[in-house]
Protein backbone atom coordinates (compact mmCIF):
# COMPACT_ATOMS: atom_id res chain seq x y z
CA UNK A 1 0.00 0.00 0.00
CA UNK A 2 1.40 3.44 -0.98
CA UNK A 3 2.95 5.85 1.81
CA UNK A 4 0.16 8.62 2.22
CA UNK A 5 2.02 11.72 4.29
CA UNK A 6 -0.08 12.87 7.03
CA UNK A 7 -1.38 16.21 6.04
CA UNK A 8 -3.36 18.91 8.14
CA UNK A 9 -5.77 20.65 5.38
CA UNK A 10 -8.47 23.49 6.61
CA UNK A 11 -12.11 22.07 5.31
CA UNK A 12 -13.57 24.39 3.26
CA UNK A 13 -17.26 25.78 3.81
CA UNK A 14 -19.91 23.12 2.63
CA UNK A 15 -23.11 24.63 4.27
CA UNK A 16 -25.23 27.53 3.62
CA UNK A 17 -23.93 29.40 6.67
CA UNK A 18 -20.20 28.24 5.83
CA UNK A 19 -20.55 29.68 2.36
CA UNK A 20 -22.49 33.05 3.35
CA UNK A 21 -19.64 33.55 5.74
CA UNK A 22 -16.71 33.21 3.58
CA UNK A 23 -18.63 34.86 0.96
CA UNK A 24 -18.87 38.32 2.92
CA UNK A 25 -15.44 38.03 4.26
CA UNK A 26 -14.28 38.57 0.71
CA UNK A 27 -16.89 41.00 0.05
CA UNK A 28 -16.15 43.04 3.52
CA UNK A 29 -12.23 42.68 2.53
CA UNK A 30 -13.21 44.13 -0.85
CA UNK A 31 -15.66 46.93 0.59
CA UNK A 32 -12.79 48.17 3.05
CA UNK A 33 -9.95 48.80 0.39
CA UNK A 34 -12.82 51.35 -1.52
CA UNK A 35 -12.42 54.53 -0.49
CA UNK A 36 -15.59 56.75 -1.88
CA UNK A 37 -18.08 53.60 -0.20
CA UNK A 38 -19.62 55.31 3.04
CA UNK A 39 -18.44 53.95 6.72
CA UNK A 40 -21.99 53.26 7.27
CA UNK A 41 -22.64 50.97 5.01
CA UNK A 42 -19.11 49.27 5.78
CA UNK A 43 -20.38 48.59 9.12
CA UNK A 44 -23.39 47.05 8.22
CA UNK A 45 -21.51 44.58 5.97
CA UNK A 46 -19.23 44.00 8.75
CA UNK A 47 -21.87 43.04 11.21
CA UNK A 48 -23.60 40.68 8.40
CA UNK A 49 -19.84 39.10 8.11
CA UNK A 50 -19.80 39.12 12.13
CA UNK A 51 -23.14 37.54 12.19
CA UNK A 52 -23.03 35.02 10.17
CA UNK A 53 -19.40 33.85 11.21
CA UNK A 54 -20.00 33.83 15.11
CA UNK A 55 -22.79 31.45 14.79
CA UNK A 56 -21.18 28.13 14.11
CA UNK A 57 -18.29 28.83 16.64
CA UNK A 58 -21.01 29.38 19.58
CA UNK A 59 -22.69 26.50 18.36
CA UNK A 60 -19.78 24.95 19.50
CA UNK A 61 -19.25 26.31 22.57
CA UNK A 62 -22.61 26.22 23.59
CA UNK A 63 -22.50 22.24 22.92
CA UNK A 64 -21.32 19.43 25.26
CA UNK A 65 -17.90 18.64 24.12
CA UNK A 66 -17.35 15.18 22.16
CA UNK A 67 -15.80 12.11 23.89
CA UNK A 68 -12.19 11.37 23.53
CA UNK A 69 -12.65 9.06 21.15
CA UNK A 70 -14.76 10.85 19.06
CA UNK A 71 -12.51 13.87 19.37
CA UNK A 72 -9.53 11.16 18.42
CA UNK A 73 -11.61 10.10 15.38
CA UNK A 74 -12.44 13.68 13.60
CA UNK A 75 -8.78 14.33 14.12
CA UNK A 76 -7.48 11.80 12.60
CA UNK A 77 -10.37 12.34 9.70
CA UNK A 78 -8.76 15.92 9.63
CA UNK A 79 -4.78 15.10 8.68
CA UNK A 80 -5.42 11.45 6.51
CA UNK A 81 -4.21 13.07 2.66
CA UNK A 82 -7.58 11.76 1.17
CA UNK A 83 -6.83 13.77 -2.08
CA UNK A 84 -3.65 11.51 -2.47
CA UNK A 85 -4.73 8.29 -1.86
CA UNK A 86 -7.98 9.22 -4.67
CA UNK A 87 -4.85 10.70 -7.20
CA UNK A 88 -3.04 7.52 -6.47
CA UNK A 89 -6.11 5.40 -7.34
CA UNK A 90 -6.41 3.86 -3.97
CA UNK A 91 -10.62 3.68 -4.43
CA UNK A 92 -12.65 5.12 -7.21
CA UNK A 93 -15.07 7.51 -4.78
CA UNK A 94 -14.30 10.93 -4.12
CA UNK A 95 -13.76 11.13 -0.73
CA UNK A 96 -12.70 13.91 2.01
CA UNK A 97 -12.79 15.25 5.13
CA UNK A 98 -15.53 17.57 4.94
CA UNK A 99 -17.96 14.32 4.67
CA UNK A 100 -17.40 14.11 8.64
CA UNK A 101 -20.92 15.10 10.28
CA UNK A 102 -18.60 16.11 13.79
CA UNK A 103 -19.35 17.65 16.74
CA UNK A 104 -22.74 19.74 16.74
CA UNK A 105 -24.59 17.28 14.84
CA UNK A 106 -22.98 13.90 16.24
CA UNK A 107 -23.95 15.50 19.40
CA UNK A 108 -27.96 16.41 17.87
CA UNK A 109 -27.86 12.42 16.81
CA UNK A 110 -26.95 11.53 20.04
CA UNK A 111 -29.63 13.56 21.68
CA UNK A 112 -32.23 11.76 19.29
CA UNK A 113 -31.01 8.44 20.04
CA UNK A 114 -31.61 9.30 23.78
CA UNK A 115 -34.69 10.93 23.12
CA UNK A 116 -36.20 8.29 21.04
CA UNK A 117 -34.34 5.57 23.66
CA UNK A 118 -33.70 3.80 20.17
CA UNK A 119 -32.44 -0.10 20.38
CA UNK A 120 -31.58 -0.72 17.06
CA UNK A 121 -30.24 2.14 14.73
CA UNK A 122 -28.92 2.32 11.16
CA UNK A 123 -26.64 3.95 9.50
CA UNK A 124 -26.84 4.71 5.45
CA UNK A 125 -22.83 6.37 4.62
CA UNK A 126 -20.36 5.66 7.37
CA UNK A 127 -17.22 7.38 6.30
CA UNK A 128 -15.04 7.36 8.72
CA UNK A 129 -17.47 6.43 11.38
CA UNK A 130 -18.23 9.77 13.34
CA UNK A 131 -21.72 10.01 13.12
CA UNK A 132 -21.81 6.04 14.10
CA UNK A 133 -19.78 6.35 17.39
CA UNK A 134 -21.82 9.25 18.21
CA UNK A 135 -24.93 7.57 17.97
CA UNK A 136 -23.83 4.09 19.66
CA UNK A 137 -22.44 6.34 22.85
CA UNK A 138 -26.07 6.60 23.45
CA UNK A 139 -27.29 3.45 22.77
CA UNK A 140 -27.51 0.80 25.99
CA UNK A 141 -25.91 -2.19 25.91
CA UNK A 142 -28.25 -4.24 24.36
CA UNK A 143 -28.27 -1.23 21.59
CA UNK A 144 -26.94 -1.94 18.26
CA UNK A 145 -26.05 0.01 15.11
CA UNK A 146 -25.70 -1.27 11.92
CA UNK A 147 -22.92 1.11 9.79
CA UNK A 148 -23.53 0.56 5.48
CA UNK A 149 -20.54 1.79 4.17
CA UNK A 150 -19.15 0.89 0.17
CA UNK A 151 -15.94 1.63 0.46
CA UNK A 152 -13.36 -0.18 1.64
CA UNK A 153 -10.59 2.15 3.45
CA UNK A 154 -12.90 4.11 4.97
CA UNK A 155 -14.80 1.24 6.64
CA UNK A 156 -11.24 -0.25 7.40
CA UNK A 157 -10.39 3.18 9.36
CA UNK A 158 -13.89 3.08 11.04
CA UNK A 159 -13.40 -0.09 12.58
CA UNK A 160 -9.75 0.94 13.71
CA UNK A 161 -11.71 3.58 15.52
CA UNK A 162 -14.53 1.68 17.46
CA UNK A 163 -11.81 -0.76 18.83
CA UNK A 164 -10.80 2.20 20.80
CA UNK A 165 -13.93 2.87 22.15
CA UNK A 166 -16.32 0.46 24.17
CA UNK A 167 -18.95 1.48 22.37
CA UNK A 168 -17.17 0.55 19.29
CA UNK A 169 -18.77 -3.23 20.11
CA UNK A 170 -22.27 -2.40 19.31
CA UNK A 171 -21.71 -0.92 15.92
CA UNK A 172 -22.08 -4.10 12.82
CA UNK A 173 -20.05 -2.81 9.45
CA UNK A 174 -22.26 -4.11 6.36
CA UNK A 175 -19.65 -3.39 3.45
CA UNK A 176 -21.10 -3.00 -0.22
CA UNK A 177 -23.45 -0.94 -2.17
CA UNK A 178 -26.40 0.42 0.83
CA UNK A 179 -29.12 -0.35 -1.75
CA UNK A 180 -28.01 -4.11 -1.67
CA UNK A 181 -27.56 -4.07 1.92
CA UNK A 182 -30.65 -2.71 2.35
CA UNK A 183 -31.97 -5.97 0.36
CA UNK A 184 -29.99 -8.22 2.68
CA UNK A 185 -31.36 -6.91 5.95
CA UNK A 186 -34.86 -7.11 4.44
CA UNK A 187 -34.47 -10.19 3.64
CA UNK A 188 -33.34 -11.02 7.10
CA UNK A 189 -36.19 -9.25 8.78
CA UNK A 190 -34.39 -6.71 10.38
CA UNK A 191 -36.15 -3.59 11.43
CA UNK A 192 -34.70 -0.32 13.05
CA UNK A 193 -36.09 2.18 15.23
CA UNK A 194 -34.03 5.22 13.59
CA UNK A 195 -32.44 5.60 10.38
CA UNK A 196 -29.39 8.17 9.93
CA UNK A 197 -29.58 8.79 5.71
CA UNK A 198 -25.97 9.89 5.03
CA UNK A 199 -24.41 8.04 1.67
CA UNK A 200 -25.31 8.95 -2.11
CA UNK A 201 -27.56 11.85 -2.44
CA UNK A 202 -28.25 10.53 -6.13
CA UNK A 203 -30.20 7.66 -3.89
CA UNK A 204 -31.71 9.03 -1.28
CA UNK A 205 -35.23 8.60 -2.72
CA UNK A 206 -34.75 5.29 -3.27
CA UNK A 207 -33.07 4.49 0.31
CA UNK A 208 -35.89 6.68 2.24
CA UNK A 209 -38.57 4.61 -0.26
CA UNK A 210 -36.77 1.33 0.24
CA UNK A 211 -36.95 1.78 4.19
CA UNK A 212 -41.26 2.04 4.32
CA UNK A 213 -41.90 -0.32 1.59
CA UNK A 214 -39.58 -2.96 3.13
CA UNK A 215 -40.58 -1.86 7.04
CA UNK A 216 -36.59 -1.44 7.72
CA UNK A 217 -38.47 1.45 9.67
CA UNK A 218 -40.57 0.27 12.17
CA UNK A 219 -43.56 2.06 12.89
CA UNK A 220 -43.00 5.14 14.99
CA UNK A 221 -39.80 5.10 13.89
CA UNK A 222 -37.47 8.30 12.74
CA UNK A 223 -34.74 8.85 9.64
CA UNK A 224 -32.70 11.81 10.15
CA UNK A 225 -31.17 12.64 6.73
CA UNK A 226 -28.17 14.80 5.97
CA UNK A 227 -27.45 17.53 3.20
CA UNK A 228 -31.08 17.96 2.83
CA UNK A 229 -29.99 21.95 1.87
CA UNK A 230 -27.06 21.05 0.10
CA UNK A 231 -25.10 23.88 0.01
CA UNK A 232 -28.54 26.28 -0.40
CA UNK A 233 -28.64 24.81 -3.72
CA UNK A 234 -32.19 23.52 -2.97
CA UNK A 235 -33.63 26.78 -2.72
CA UNK A 236 -31.47 28.92 -5.17
CA UNK A 237 -32.29 29.29 -8.83
CA UNK A 238 -31.85 26.19 -10.56
CA UNK A 239 -28.72 27.15 -12.56
CA UNK A 240 -27.03 27.64 -9.45
CA UNK A 241 -27.40 23.58 -8.84
CA UNK A 242 -25.44 20.36 -9.25
CA UNK A 243 -26.73 16.95 -9.87
CA UNK A 244 -26.50 16.47 -6.09
CA UNK A 245 -28.71 19.58 -5.61
CA UNK A 246 -31.11 18.43 -8.12
CA UNK A 247 -31.19 15.02 -6.46
CA UNK A 248 -31.96 16.29 -3.14
CA UNK A 249 -34.82 18.97 -4.02
CA UNK A 250 -36.21 15.87 -5.62
CA UNK A 251 -35.95 14.22 -2.25
CA UNK A 252 -37.37 16.78 0.18
CA UNK A 253 -40.33 17.08 -2.30
CA UNK A 254 -40.74 13.33 -2.42
CA UNK A 255 -40.67 13.24 1.41
CA UNK A 256 -43.24 16.36 1.18
CA UNK A 257 -45.69 14.04 -0.74
CA UNK A 258 -44.91 11.05 1.03
CA UNK A 259 -48.22 10.24 3.40
CA UNK A 260 -46.37 7.98 5.82
CA UNK A 261 -44.20 10.05 7.22
CA UNK A 262 -44.25 13.12 8.59
CA UNK A 263 -41.37 15.55 8.50
CA UNK A 264 -39.24 19.07 9.43
CA UNK A 265 -36.00 20.42 7.74
CA UNK A 266 -33.83 21.88 10.37
CA UNK A 267 -31.28 24.31 9.37
CA UNK A 268 -28.43 22.57 11.05
CA UNK A 269 -24.88 22.53 9.56
CA UNK A 270 -25.80 21.03 5.80
CA UNK A 271 -29.92 20.89 6.71
CA UNK A 272 -30.64 18.21 8.74
CA UNK A 273 -34.66 16.51 7.69
CA UNK A 274 -35.94 14.40 11.18
CA UNK A 275 -38.84 12.39 9.38
CA UNK A 276 -40.95 9.94 11.57
CA UNK A 277 -43.07 7.59 10.01
CA UNK A 278 -46.94 7.76 11.47
CA UNK A 279 -48.52 4.39 9.26
C1 LIG B 1 -21.02 12.02 3.88
S1 LIG B 1 -20.15 10.55 4.10
C2 LIG B 1 -20.81 9.92 5.61
C3 LIG B 1 -20.37 10.70 6.81
C4 LIG B 1 -20.67 10.04 8.13
N1 LIG B 1 -22.06 9.72 8.27
C5 LIG B 1 -20.23 10.95 9.24
O1 LIG B 1 -21.05 11.66 9.79
O2 LIG B 1 -19.03 11.01 9.52
C6 LIG B 1 -20.86 9.50 2.90
C7 LIG B 1 -20.32 8.08 2.90
O3 LIG B 1 -21.22 7.28 2.16
C8 LIG B 1 -20.49 6.34 1.42
N2 LIG B 1 -21.29 5.93 0.29
C9 LIG B 1 -21.51 6.58 -0.88
N3 LIG B 1 -22.30 5.89 -1.69
C10 LIG B 1 -22.61 4.75 -1.03
C11 LIG B 1 -23.39 3.62 -1.35
N4 LIG B 1 -24.03 3.53 -2.50
N5 LIG B 1 -23.49 2.63 -0.43
C12 LIG B 1 -22.85 2.72 0.76
N6 LIG B 1 -22.10 3.77 1.12
C13 LIG B 1 -21.97 4.77 0.24
C14 LIG B 1 -19.22 7.06 1.01
O4 LIG B 1 -18.18 6.13 0.71
C15 LIG B 1 -18.95 7.91 2.26
O5 LIG B 1 -18.07 7.28 3.12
Amino acid sequence: MTNVVEQHTTARPVTPLGILAEELEGIVQAVNEQTDLSAELKAKLNFAWRLAAGLDPYLEECTTAESPALAALAKKTSVEAWTQRFNEGATVRQLEQEMLSGHVEGQTLKMFIHMTKAKRVLEIGMFTGYSALAMAEALPADGELVACEVDPYTAEFGLAAFRQSPHGLKIRVELGSALVTLDKLAAAGESFDFVFIDADKKEYVQYFQTLLDKNLLKREGFICVDNTLLQGQVYLPVGDSTPNGEAIAQFNRVVAAEERVEQVLLPLRDGLTIIRRIC
